[in-house]
């Protein structure tokens, strides 16, 4: 059988398992793709506002002006998924320490309470992104606890979304602490957990 009979009888009515499949793995891999591609935009406007900053500062030891302009017109042409906050993040508080109980209040079902996501037994509050994490939000599920093991896991599943992320392999790992630079990054820390 010819690649041109194969690949038309894979997508024939009635679908086939294998024809499931490669649909779904192609989807998942074009979706990396885009990920990938957002995540290394990211890195070059990153990279962009450093080499801004610091022509800010040479200019600003010659005696000129810091061009505030630049940074607004900067951030405003950024994509909003996975933007970083255009105002700085407050100092991280290290003193407030959440119990369990405590930390499951701050779900996003209470309108009056921040919604909060710890990782690796560190609170971030997450309010800003309520349409992510509050109760109708695709990630809900990390909040009002430590999740680190989902994050680790890529998983969504509840019985994942727990602190103890000792089962995790060494890449798992890598993944978890990426996401952690990535609250890191966009998130006030207001406090951490017992396990910290
Ligand atoms: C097909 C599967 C998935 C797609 C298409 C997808 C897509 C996205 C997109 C587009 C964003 C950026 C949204 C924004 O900033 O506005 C995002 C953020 C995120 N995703 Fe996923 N995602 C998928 C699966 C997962 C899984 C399995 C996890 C589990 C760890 C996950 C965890 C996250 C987290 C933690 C964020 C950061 C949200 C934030 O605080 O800004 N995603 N995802």
């Amino acid at each position: 059988m010819s690649i041109y009979t194969f690949m038309e009888n894979l997508f024939k009515e009635p679908y086939t398992l294998p024809t499931i499949v490669i649909t779904v793995a192609i989807a998942v891999f074009i979706t990396h793709l885009q990920e990938t591609k957002k995540l290394n935009e990211e890195k070059e406007e990153e990279q962009r506002k450093k080499i801004e900053s610091s022509e800010n500062v040479v200019k600003k030891n010659e005696g000129g002006s810091t061009s505030s302009e630049s940074t607004s017109t900067a951030s405003s042409s950024k994509p909003k998924a996975f933007a970083l906050p255009e105002t700085p993040l407050p100092p991280p508080n290290w003193s407030r320490i959440f119990t369990h109980e405590e930390l499951a209040q701050h779900d996003g079902s209470k309108d009056d309470l921040p919604i909060y996501v710890a990782i690796k037994g560190t609170v971030f509050d997450v309010t800003t992104k309520k349409a992510m994490y509050g109760p109708s939000g695709g990630y809900h599920c990390f909040a009002g606890k430590d999740a680190s093991k989902a994050l680790g896991m890529s998983s969504l599943k509840a019985e994942d979304c727990i602190a103890d992320y000792s089962t995790l392999s060494e890449k798992e790992r890598k993944t978890l602490d990426d996401w952690y630079s990535f609250f890191e990054k966009r998130y006030p820390i207001v406090g951490k957990t017992g396990d910290a």
